[in-house]
């Protein structure tokens, strides 16, 4: 047995060397014996990667690239019905191997679509983007949007395999790499312990390490092992995205990209903690201070378009939001009963930050 690399829980490895691709990907490909391989990957990751990829693959497979474009738009449901019809016309069968490539909106995509098509393909995913990596990629959710929002339509069907290559992240946007952070100090919130200490010491403009992103998988399939359809204990992972999400909505997913949105939304969820669950003053200070080191795009909301978007939020449960709060730092709950005052008054207080381009004060 060769040894490439870190492997992380059942199925998901990090490997710390792209250069390794080949073997990774002739052992893989030898393993399952697919009868053809279609690749789904955006326009951006295939103008970087794509002559990566091809020349990593054996050349007796036949093999098919399928380029989106980049962004939200391409995980519609219409959209992945054009996509499923074109896959279907290249010869697919029950033995083919789909490959997602790309950010969390093509591992969201790929897994869907394989999931669907003759009643369930196999996949792989390779996320490229911090938020891939670290969540979109792990945990078996696939999804797409609709009409009526995001992610409303999906399926859980992991993939076969995960290959985390944290050298594609060095082509990420500076945007991307924010957006990334976000989740990797909500994971840190949830934990606790001395890796919220060492933050301190981050510089977060940075791309995350390999030992950073590994933390976020091992956590996440943790959670996900516990917890795989989300019936209780993985809500956890909605950790400031109840306001956020509302803030995606509310600007139409034009202003701000996930990731940044989140960043606001751990900020209301902070301030919200602190007011109404006994989270410390000097943990809400210091998360607040290291959130506010980002800069977001300003935006001007007003509160009510916020609130009416939690009102219509579709992970309601009982006609109520359900609200992840910390206590202390790696101690979290559920709260549904959040007097709306309150809500109104943080959200407002938190809209002003973003007025000049900031998630909290
Ligand atoms: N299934 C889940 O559990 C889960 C969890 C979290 C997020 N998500 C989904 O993931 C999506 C967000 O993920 P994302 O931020 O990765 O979005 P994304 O896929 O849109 O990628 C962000 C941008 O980075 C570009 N990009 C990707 N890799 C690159 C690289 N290596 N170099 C340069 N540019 C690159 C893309 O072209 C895109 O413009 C959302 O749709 C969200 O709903 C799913
Ligand atoms: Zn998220």
């Amino acid at each position: 047995l060769i040894k490439f690399n870190r492997s992380i829980g059942q199925n998901c490895e990090i490997i710390d060397d792209l250069g390794k691709l080949p073997n990774i990907v002739r052992y893989t490909l030898k393993d399952i014996s697919p009868t053809n391989i279609m690749i789904i990957t955006d326009s951006t990751v295939h103008s970087h990667y794509h002559k990566r990829l091809d020349d990593a693959l054996p050349e007796k497979y036949s093999v098919d690239w399928i380029v989106l474009n980049p962004g939200e738009d391409s995980k519609l449901f219409t959209n992945i019905l054009s996509l499923s019809e074109k896959i279907l016309k290249l010869r697919i069968d029950r033995n083919s191997l789909l490959i997602g490539f790309g950010g969390g909106v093509i591992t969201d995509i790929t897994g869907f679509v394989a999931s669907i098509l003759l009643r369930g393909v196999r996949w792989i995913a390779i996320p490229t983007t911090v938020i891939g990596m670290t969540d979109a990629a792990i945990g078996g959710k696939t999804g797409a949007n609709t009409e009526s929002g995001k992610n409303l339509v999906g399926t859980f069907y992991p993939p076969e395999h995960i290959f985390v290559f944290p050298d594609f992240l060095k082509t990420l946007s500076d945007r991307d790499i924010t957006a990334g952070w976000s989740e990797i100090i909500k994971y840190r919130l949830l934990e606790g312990g001395d890796l919220w200490n060492k933050f301190g010491k981050q510089n977060l403009t940075t791309t995350p390490t390999s030992d950073i992103i590994e933390h976020c998988i091992r956590y996440k399939e943790r959670v996900v092992q516990e917890d795989p359809f989300e019936n209780g204990l993985r809500r956890q992972l909605n950790l400031g995205h109840t306001a956020g999400h509302a803030l995606e909505v509310a600007t139409a997913y034009k202003v701000y990209n996930h990731g940044e949105a989140v960043l606001w939304g751990l900020g209301v969820m902070l301030q919200l903690s602190h007011l109404n669950c006994g989270l410390p003053e000097d943990v809400t200070n210091l998360a607040q201070q290291l959130i506010s080191k980002f800069i977001l795009p300003e935006s001007n909301v007003h509160p009510d378009t916020i609130v009416s978007h939690l009102a219509s939020d579709k992970k309601r449960i009982n006609n109520k939001n359900i609200w992840v709060l910390l206590n202390a730092l790696g101690k979290f709950n559920f709260y549904d009963q959040v007097p709306e005052k309150l809500i109104y008054d943080v959200i407002t207080k938190q809209l002003e930050f973003l007025k000049v381009g900031k998630a909290v004060r």
